[in-house]
């Protein structure tokens, strides 16, 4: 009986959360909402991927602009990210590693997401306690635009393109993110809010993620987690749901696709991984260490406002 009033709860939470923002967008910003709602089906975003163009410049420019990764074999990344929906290893240089969690431990983050909770990290528990709250992920929002080791990284001629040739189109930057992961048990609500359910991103036709664990991360300490191949041949009732299904269970989404194409994905600071993020996909909560993960995003089209919707 308990059992059954937490997962309806759980349910409630899931729903009522995706209803609110799904309203919220339509009214803020109806490109976006009219892209989620045909987007989500993968002969619509495989059809518009045919009237795109200028990837090519990209190729060009990182044959004669040198990456801060080296040598990328562009066609083993994508093949990788077509067939799997990942490709593992484009790790940070170490004095980029430095540069970026320098920067983290000097500029303030927002506990929770919330522009009003403003800390440094090192003072995480004197905010808690002065907030009156617990936060169990610390992002530094916009103070990213300060930081000239992330500039350089959105502005790299390997990644750029690797998204162009994944694309298949010029790659617009919409968006990245440095975030903290903190050890604490969270509600439903604030699972579904941190992404740590079984989800796939609506963020545009085409888009592709590329993930850096600036900490060392262990399977208790925060792994990102997704399922291999999930971004093809999704059952017709998930493509249907969107990005409702995060109101599903974990254990439905693993059954169908197979628990064995469940990657769960460790490596220590600095290591990197590029994903197609329409695979099922989510944050784990770290059980012990707090998890710093910098995440950088492309697209075909901005629209201009994806995390508040
Ligand atoms: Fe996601």
């Amino acid at each position: 009986m308990i059992n059954s009033i937490g997962h309806f709860q759980r349910l409630w939470a899931k729903v009522s959360h995706y209803y609110s923002k799904n309203y919220q967008c339509l009214t803020k910003n109806p490109r976006l909402f009219l892209m989620r709602k045909i987007a989500r089906f993968e002969s619509i975003r495989n059809w518009t991927s045919y009237f795109h163009r200028g990837a090519e410049i990209f190729y060009e420019n990182y044959k004669k602009n040198p990456s801060i990764f080296g040598d990328i074999n562009l066609e083993t990344v994508v093949v990788s990210l077509t067939t799997d929906s990942y490709y593992l290893g484009i790790n940070l240089p170490q004095a980029v590693l430095q540069e970026l969690l320098d920067f983290a431990m000097t500029s303030t983050c927002y506990g929770n997401r919330d522009p009003a909770l403003a800390f440094y990290y090192g003072d995480k528990e004197r905010a808690e306690i002065l907030s009156g709250k617990q936060f169990n992920i610390g992002s530094y929002l916009n103070n990213t635009e300060m930081s000239s080791a992330l500039k350089k990284l959105e502005s790299d001629s390997g990644l750029l393109a690797i998204a162009a040739k994944f694309l298949g189109a010029a790659p617009v930057h919409v968006g990245s993110e440095l975030l903290w992961s903190f050890p604490l048990s969270a509600t439903p609500l604030d699972q579904l809010k941190a992404a740590q359910v079984f989800h796939y991103d609506l963020d545009d036709y085409r888009f592709i993620k590329f993930f850096f664990y600036l900490t060392d991360v262990d399977p208790s300490s925060g792994p990102h987690v997704c399922i291999r191949g999930s971004h093809r041949n999704k059952k017709f009732s998930h493509q249907l749901l969107g990005v409702r299904c995060a109101s599903k269970e974990d254990k439905e989404i693993v059954d169908y696709y197979g628990a064995e194409n469940v990657l769960t994905i460790c490596g220590p600071a600095g290591f990197g991984f590029v994903e197609d993020a329409s695979c099922f996909h989510k944050a784990t909560p770290p059980r012990d260490k707090d998890r710093l993960l910098l995440q950088i995003e492309y697209a075909i089209n901005d629209y201009g406002s994806l995390r508040s919707f």
